[in-house]
């Protein structure tokens, strides 16, 4: 087993927290896996391990999902008010902002993101998150019906929870996903097996110490770490789960909703993306550069909406192109924790090798390299430049599958028929968001309308907020996150008849 190796900048509360092995959280409780397996975490500006952690595989999922169930059928939660329930949340939200450097640290250490963003944005949107859901815990309501026909019949309808919901998040952004999935789940009163992935399972262990302080009833919040094809699968496919909620690539989505047919639980799903940024010649090209370059750099292009296809209108498209391509020369690359870095490293190995094989790829078909394009950074670390492509071609791999780095592919656009624009915007098996950029309000309300994803900017990319719904067409997914609209995922809808 390698040593852990810890960097001086932590804080005493991170290092504390590394220290010791982490287990996994079933039924209250901090466990080693049944197997006593332990796997590497590593911090992948260095490629040193940060820390073992257990490995949950079948039998802790199934002890997990037996305390779920328990906690939902017999336990107090069930026959807890949805006021309390609400209070609990924000005491959670309470406890995270408290301990908010310590989230960004673990954030930035096991992602790889720059502390000083996942100080601003990834823990702070996980508090308004658990804020707003905990609000709609006195919220759900059902309706009564009037009814069509001639009657003496009253009937109303009635939310309740679905029941024990399996959540299976990424490593993008490991505690706000998170957050995302538990928040729906708790303000509804379900109970839940959370699985982080194996990349980034740091900040979710964190946060189930801070679950228990927040005094959660016992099996509510079960927490295991481990593999996706073992941990992952085993909850997929379990027969006493009631929900599967994943957010992660497409082709694992698909493999979930295979293994959830066994019971026809439910499913819901979050998946990738190629997210169009569409620059109209008229414009504030000012803004609409950095904006383009956000689009795709943010969180080092790891984002499922990233903006990874750039159109620009051909009579602004080589003013964007190098005002893009100047900001990717402006990002600084390196370790999170240094406080010049605009962009870390991604975030193992694998993606590594995924994202320089794209740009490699890339390359061979005939797209050309405006910056970037090579690794970056001397130490053992998963660095890789901010790259922008152009002379790309529709069909080329680069253009048509999701890479989940910092590359865009850019290209011209020269007619001004909207539809022709929609219909390029809409090349693809994806549907999950998109940008439009112009000081036109008509067109660019008019393009939103023609755009086939689930979310579309205006003068603007990757703005998220607690109270939107948030989710993908096409392939992109099932259902949606966050608002009021995640409830739905969360409940089943019971209809009451009584003859009066
Ligand atoms: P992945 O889809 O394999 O992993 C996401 C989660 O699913 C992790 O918790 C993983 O342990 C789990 N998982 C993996 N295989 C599973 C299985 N057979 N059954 C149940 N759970 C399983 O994503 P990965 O391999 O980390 O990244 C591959 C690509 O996926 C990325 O390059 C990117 O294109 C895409 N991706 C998209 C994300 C999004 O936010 N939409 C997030 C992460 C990755
Ligand atoms: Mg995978």
């Amino acid at each position: 087993m390698e040593a852990a190796i810890l960097d001086s900048r932590l804080s005493d509360a991170t290092t504390a927290f590394l220290s010791k092995n982490r287990r996994l959280l079933i039924n209250d409780e901090w466990v080693e896996a049944a197997s006593g397996k332990t796997f590497p975490v590593y911090n992948p500006a260095t490629g040193q391990v940060l820390a073992q952690v257990a490995e949950a595989d079948t039998e802790d999922v199934n002890r997990a999902v037996a305390a779920a169930r328990q906690a939902f059928d017999e336990g107090p939660w069930r026959r807890m008010t949805a006021s309390r329930r609400g209070q609990l949340m924000w005491k959670l939200a309470e406890l995270i902002e408290q301990h908010l450097e310590e989230f960004a640290e673990l954030e930035s250490i096991d992602n790889g993101k720059p502390l000083s963003v996942a100080r601003v944005a990834d823990v702070p949107l996980t508090v308004d998150m658990f804020r707003y859901m905990g609000g709609w815990a006195t919220k759900i309501t059902g309706e009564t019906l009037p009814w069509s026909r001639p009657n003496d019949f009253l009937s109303y309808t009635m939310r309740e929870p679905v029941g024990v919901v399996a959540q299976i998040i990424p490593w993008n952004f490991p505690l706000l996903m998170a957050a995302w999935k538990l928040g729906p789940a708790l303000a509804t009163g379900c109970t839940v097996i959370l699985k982080p992935a194996e990349q980034t399972p740091l900040s979710a262990l964190r946060l189930g110490e801070l679950i228990q302080e927040a005094g959660f009833p016992k099996g509510v919040v079960n927490i295991l770490p481990g593999y996706g094809e073992t941990a992952g699968a085993a909850l997929a496919a379990h027969n006493d789960v009631d929900k599967v909620a994943f957010t992660g690539s497409t082709e694992v989505g698909k493999l979930i909703v295979k293994a959830a047919a066994g019971n026809l639980k439910k499913v819901s799903l979050e998946l990738g993306g190629k997210s169009p940024t569409i620059v109209f010649a008229d414009a504030d090209v000012e803004k609409a550069i950095p904006g383009a370059a956000s689009a795709i750099f943010f969180n080092h292009g790891q984002c499922c909406c990233a903006g990874s296809r750039l159109y620009a209108h051909e009579s602004v498209f080589d003013q964007v192109l190098e005002g893009v391509s100047a900001e990717a020369r402006k990002i600084k690359v390196g370790a999170g924790l240094d406080p010049e870095t605009n962009m870390g490293p991604l975030v193992s190995e694998e993606q590594f090798q995924r994202v320089t094989g794209y740009i490699d790829a890339g390359i061979k078909e005939g797209a050309r390299v405006v910056t970037g394009g090579k690794k970056a950074g001397t130490s053992g670390g998963y660095f890789v430049e901010p790259t922008v492509f152009t002379n790309t071609r529709p069909t080329m791999k680069v253009v048509q599958e999701e890479i989940f780095g910092p590359v865009v592919c850019a290209e011209s656009f020269d007619d001004n028929d909207l539809e022709n624009m929609a219909r390029r915007a809409n090349d693809s098996l994806y549907g999950l968001a998109a940008s439009i950029w112009t000081k036109d309000i008509s067109k660019a309300h008019k393009l939103a309308r023609l755009v086939r994803s689930g979310t579309v900017w205006i003068n603007c990319h990757n703005v998220f907020d607690a109270s939107l719904p948030f989710g993908g067409y096409k392939q992109s997914g099932w259902g949606r996150e966050m608002g009021s609209e995640v409830l739905n995922n969360y409940t089943e809808l019971k209809a009451v008849t009584a003859k009066l």
